[in-house]
């Protein structure tokens, strides 16, 4: 029996909704196909974006959309992607799948894509190959209030008021796809291209600079010393190779072994969140520098067909575990962590969305984070897990836990893919009047398919008990439950 102790009583920080953000590459079907079909498409579109894909998005409160990469951000010229579509400049994504980009999709596309949403954009631009010239003018582009001839640009593609984007990342794996720099050049080049991104107005953009990959401390050793006073956020990307780089491993065969190897993976991105504050602690004692996790999610073979430059994988009952365990982390590390972006979302990687022509399905991450919304902005809780081990590292219960209007929600996971395990939640400093639970559950290789697009659903748990003792369940191998207790 697992025993989860929540304390009511002392909230800590603020959970900021955009742990639950979310990231758009021009990589394989994400943004064409997946978000944006065009608006003479037979699929149902406002302005040439999927109508189904908006408004599953919008159910998730989906919070911050990053775009345009990844490494192709490095490769991104944003001239080319404005002005009448017909007449925009065709490039070759060499990054991913040799295919040819039309720019068709570009800035106010992007824009328009996220007041659709309801969300609020980040645009990570260009230094690998771009000038600096360039990204100050994208900033001018967007944010500029006065009439200079930028401006003028955009009053003439339609647009008269400034879009007031505040989320500016200063390049993209710059110690690797992003211009192969090392820490001290890039620190230097940092400095630079964010001296001429301006604030137009009362926008005052957040800069956010390239940090580092998994646990490459000297990165962060490196940029935090030389830039700290310059950046508002560093970055960090973490993703969860169940095998290694050269053969990840099958999105949905994979053995129990391999199933356990990837939770403890998953979960040792704790270690590199510690390790990296921790050096950042040594130049900032005030905690202003936030550590956003921008790209995080498992990475696994493509599916077997299909173009290994897209990136297309699909998702099982293993990617919610691994969703879980990532957000709990996050969001115990609410007070330094700003954001978070699983990669990617529609069509590539972990995502959240599947889309194939004119059907749509929801994977078992995306109801990862439709059951985790509550998190949003709500007040982290103390939550002491005490459970069995599930592996040398890992323990069996994953948990974490948030007030917000009186309500506490607790979201809790049984990582064991065979055992069922009993629950007591003890919540101190409030008496359980009101409790509802929702449960996410299914074996671990369990995935919605295009023939099958409810096999994984949340359903409504009635099966559970409030006494003195506690609240107890019992909750089925591999799933999440979203518990809301009112006093
Ligand atoms: O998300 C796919 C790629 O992974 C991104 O383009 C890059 O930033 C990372 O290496």
């Amino acid at each position: 029996m697992a025993t989860i102790t929540i304390d009511a009583s002392r909230p800590g920080a603020k959970i900021n909704k955009n742990l639950y953000g979310n990231f758009s590459e021009h990589l394989g079907r994400c943004i064409y196909g997946g978000l944006f079909v065009g608006k003479d498409s037979p699929i149902p579109n406002v302005n040439g974006m999927r109508t189904d894909v908006v408004e599953a998005l919008k159910k998730l409160n989906l919070p911050v959309l990053r775009w345009p990469g990844g490494c192709f951000a490095d490769e991104y010229h944003w001239r080319d992607g404005i002005g009448p579509q017909e007449g925009r400049k065709r490039m070759v994504n060499t990054n991913w799948g040799g295919v040819v980009e039309d720019n068709s999709f570009g800035t106010h596309e992007f824009l328009e894509l996220c007041d659709q949403i309801g969300c609020e954009p980040y645009i990570n631009a260009n230094v690998g190959s771009g000038s600096v010239q360039e990204m100050a003018e994208w900033v001018e582009y967007l944010n500029s209030d006065g009439d200079s001839t930028i401006a003028q640009q955009r009053w003439a593609n339609g647009r008269k008021e400034p879009f007031g984007v505040k989320f500016w990342g200063v390049g993209n794996e710059n110690w690797g796809c992003g211009g192969n720099m090392r820490p001290e050049y890039y620190a230097d080049v940092y400095r630079r291209y964010q001296t001429y991104c301006r604030n137009y107005g009362d926008n005052k953009l957040y800069r956010i600079a390239c940090g580092p990959s998994g646990d490459d401390w000297n990165w962060t050793e490196v940029l935090m010393k030389n830039a700290a006073a310059h950046l508002d956020a560093i970055t960090l990307h973490q993703y969860t190779v169940p095998g290694d780089w050269t053969d990840k491993g099958s999105a949905t065969d994979f053995s129990k072994e391999m199933y356990l190897t990837t939770l403890e993976k998953a979960a040792d991105i704790e270690r590199m969140i510690k390790g990296h504050l921790a050096i950042m602690d040594k130049y900032d004692k005030e905690h202003r520098v936030g550590l956003i996790v921008d790209e995080w999610g498992c990475w696994h073979n493509v599916e077997p067909g299909t173009n290994p430059g897209f990136l297309y994988q699909q998702n099982t009952m293993r990617d919610a575990m691994v969703a879980a365990i990532h957000l709990d982390i996050f969001n115990r590390h609410a007070d330094r962590i700003p954001m978070a972006n699983i990669a990617q979302m529609v069509n590539v990687l972990q995502a959240v969305i599947l889309t194939d022509g004119a059907e749509m399905l929801l994977t078992p991450t995306y109801h990862v984070f439709d059951m985790y919304r509550p998190h949003m902005e709500a007040q982290l809780l103390d939550c002491m897990v005490a459970s069995d081990m599930l592996t040398g590292s890992l323990k069996k219960v994953t948990a974490s836990a948030s007030i917000k209007d009186g309500a506490v929600t607790l979201t809790c996971s049984n990582l064991s893919d065979v055992d069922e395990e009993e629950v007591l939640i003890q919540v101190n400093g409030l008496k359980p009047t009101d409790v509802t639970i929702s449960l996410l559950a299914g074996e671990c290789h369990a995935m919605n398919t295009f023939e099958n697009k409810e096999n994984v659903t949340i359903k409504p748990c009635t099966d559970f008990t409030v006494t003195d003792a506690g609240i107890s369940l019992k909750l089925p191998a591999c799933s999440v439950a979203a518990i809301t207790v009112r006093g």
